[in-house]
């Protein structure tokens, strides 16, 4: 596998494009970034982390039968991914009130959900993000029914997964983001990454929050945070 010239710098994580058209490599880095940008960072050590971390749980949802882009990890901060355009969406599943849902809503952090709740954001950094309807994403065109039916149904589906897989290591999962890209041959697959940057963990005894709010609320120790849930999941070395 020949990497090749670079196709996008995001915030966490560079594309490379490759000899074969339809694979990638991202290679993940240790910046770390929130509020859209505003505040910028470094989380050392959180490259090599967030891939690995990914690929474990993209590998363990293929055995789930959830399809996603992970074709073969190539080193501590490199992975193969198969090239999708990805459905400009984020998909954002909640089990616990926490974050921006608490704030729109008025609900306290921590309260409990009656039923977990599935939202999308509309991906446009310039715009930071906003929330969105399944309507208002058919009507600018972002997806089709069918593809929110079924990017909806595979959400759901990572979330039972993970639930459970967090649950057995002590740790509650509050919510997460998931982003879905589409291949050259028309498969809706999981995309981006898995990790702490995109998921709430709160340990499930003491409550203490072991992902990026650490960096976002400035409550110290975020390589800490990242190290004891790579450690739990048994990938640490
Ligand atoms: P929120 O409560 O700020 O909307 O975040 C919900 C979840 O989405 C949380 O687990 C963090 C994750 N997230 C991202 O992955 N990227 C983002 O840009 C934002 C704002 C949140």
């Amino acid at each position: 596998m020949e990497q090749k010239e670079m196709i996008y710098e995001g915030k966490a994580k560079k594309v490379y494009a490759t000899d074969d058209e339809n694979l990638v490599i991202v290679d993940y880095k240790d910046d770390a970034t929130a509020f859209n940008g505003l505040k910028k960072g470094t989380i050392v050590g959180k490259g090599a982390i967030n891939n690995r971390m990914t690929n474990y749980l993209m590998s363990q949802l293929e055995k789930q039968g959830v399809p996603t882009h992970f074709v073969e990890e190539l080193d501590d901060r490199r992975t193969v991914v198969k090239k999708v355009s990805i459905i400009p969406l984020e998909v954002i599943i909640r089990n616990r009130a926490a974050g921006s849902f608490s704030k729109r809503l008025g609900v306290a952090e921590g309260s409990d959900l009656l039923c977990p709740t599935l939202e999308f954001s509309y991906k446009d950094d310039d715009l930071g993000d906003p929330l969105i309807n399944s309507y208002m994403a058919k009507a600018i065109g972002a997806a089709t029914q069918e593809e929110i039916d079924e990017i909806t149904r595979m959400a759901f589906a990572v979330n039972e997964f993970l639930k459970e897989f967090f649950a057995g290591i002590g740790i509650e999962l509050i919510d997460f983001k998931l982003e879905f890209g589409k291949t050259s041959d028309g498969q809706i697959v999981l995309a981006d990454e898995i990790s702490p940057d995109t998921c709430r963990y709160w340990d499930i005894e003491t409550h203490e929050k072991l992902d990026k709010d650490r960096f976002r609320r400035d409550l110290g120790d975020p390589e800490g945070a990242y190290k004891e849930v790579f450690a739990r999941m048994g990938l640490g070395k």
